[in-house]
């Protein structure tokens, strides 16, 4: 079985995204609803689960119902509901997965269980063709920093992550420091076009000259001891800075990142033999990283797919995509299945 009729609802609440999805198949998008939280979260710097929830909560109805709307089709014409069940805040998947097991009873379809940090590299094959497998894949987001050997859609071999901060942590901290606003990726970037990324040669962490797996909290407290001085004693003084220091700082924490991320992937590449990089996740939108790491792909010859930018923040696109493989493997979920804050 390898359907591209097949109709799949996907839905997406693992963090401050309320997303439903319409997909036939697994590449034709017939609809795509993300309802953001962002202005929710941003007073307090960072997401609160509990507001994440009551929002998931009160969205969810709405969202479901426009992307069935505007995919011009009827719920009953469905073939399987997706959710993404793992990993997240657990207060907030829960609300995606009750819904989806709610309509897979209801209308007496399949329900599919999706991990969300699997679908995010399947949202860098969502607009290709002819991809050539296995690859180097590198997830990037608010939550996860890894790399996977990719032997299919649904074989992802974990070769490294994160020790302690995910990328798009750190650049959340460091724009808290900086008092850039919430999300602090877009705002670091949008705040390093004026600044120069050599004017602190912040520490690039690389954790053993073979090693795939990743620490960004030395850097953010780097920039924490650039702003408050080394004895960390009285106030910041990013007040006082001027918009050029601040850039400047943005600058060279950004290019930091993006220089750790770009020669780790680099180093999975070659230790895997990869003819094909993908790239996804959050922080996946960030523009030095998307220039950079098509640099270093070119030089060695590698196909670099990166997912589309409507793709690389929280959607219910790359739920519903990955979900459509799982259908053709008939692998399904019970009814009683939960939602789980990790992996
Ligand atoms: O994938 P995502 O929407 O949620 C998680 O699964 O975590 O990623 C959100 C993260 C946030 O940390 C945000 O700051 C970061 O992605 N992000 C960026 C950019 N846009 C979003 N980081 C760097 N540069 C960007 N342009
Ligand atoms: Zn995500």
């Amino acid at each position: 079985m390898n359907n591209q009729e097949t109709l799949i609802l996907a839905i997406e609440t693992s963090c401050d995204e309320t997303a439903a999805a319409v997909l036939r198949g697994e590449k034709n998008v017939l609809s795509s609803v993300v309802s953001s939280q962002v202005d929710l979260h941003k007073q307090y710097g960072g997401v609160v689960p509990e507001i994440a929830s009551r929002a998931h909560i009160e969205r969810i109805y709405p969202v479901v119902e426009k992307a069935v709307q505007d995919a011009g089709i009827e719920l009953t014409d469905i073939d399987a509901v997706a959710v993404a069940n793992c990993p997240g805040l657990s207060v907030a998947l829960i609300v995606g997965v009750t819904a989806a097991k709610t309509l897979a009873f209801m209308l007496g379809i399949p329900l599919i269980s999706i991990n969300h940090i699997h679908a995010h590299l399947q949202s860098a094959m969502i607009e290709a063709e002819d991809i050539s497998l296995p690859a180097t894949a590198l997830v990037v987001s608010g939550g996860h920093t890894s790399i996977y050997n990719c032997k299919s859609a649904l074989e992802l071999e974990p070769a490294g992550s994160t020790i302690d901060d995910a990328a798009g942590e750190a650049f959340d901290k460091v724009a808290q420091i900086l008092n850039l606003s919430y999300p602090g990726g877009p705002s670091i970037q949008k705040a390093a076009e004026k600044g120069d990324p050599k004017a602190i040669q912040f520490p690039r962490s690389m954790l053993g000259k073979d090693s795939l797996d990743f620490s960004f909290s030395g850097i953010k407290t780097a920039v924490l001891y650039h702003c408050k001085g080394q004895n960390m004693k009285g106030s910041s003084r990013v007040g006082r800075m001027s918009e050029k220091e601040i850039a400047d700082i943005a600058a060279s924490f950004q290019q930091a990142v993006v220089d750790v991320l770009v020669k780790k992937t680099m180093l999975a590449a070659e230790m895997q033999n990869s003819g094909t990089v993908l790239l996804g996740g959050g922080v996946a939108a960030n523009g030095p990283l998307r220039e950079q790491m098509k640099q270093q792909c070119d030089k060695r010859n590698i196909r670099l797919l990166i997912a589309p930018m409507k793709y690389c923040t929280d959607n219910a696109v790359m739920i519903g995509s990955l979900a459509w493989h799982k259908y053709n493997a008939g692998l399904f979920a019970d009814l009683d299945l939960e939602a789980s804050s990790s992996a």
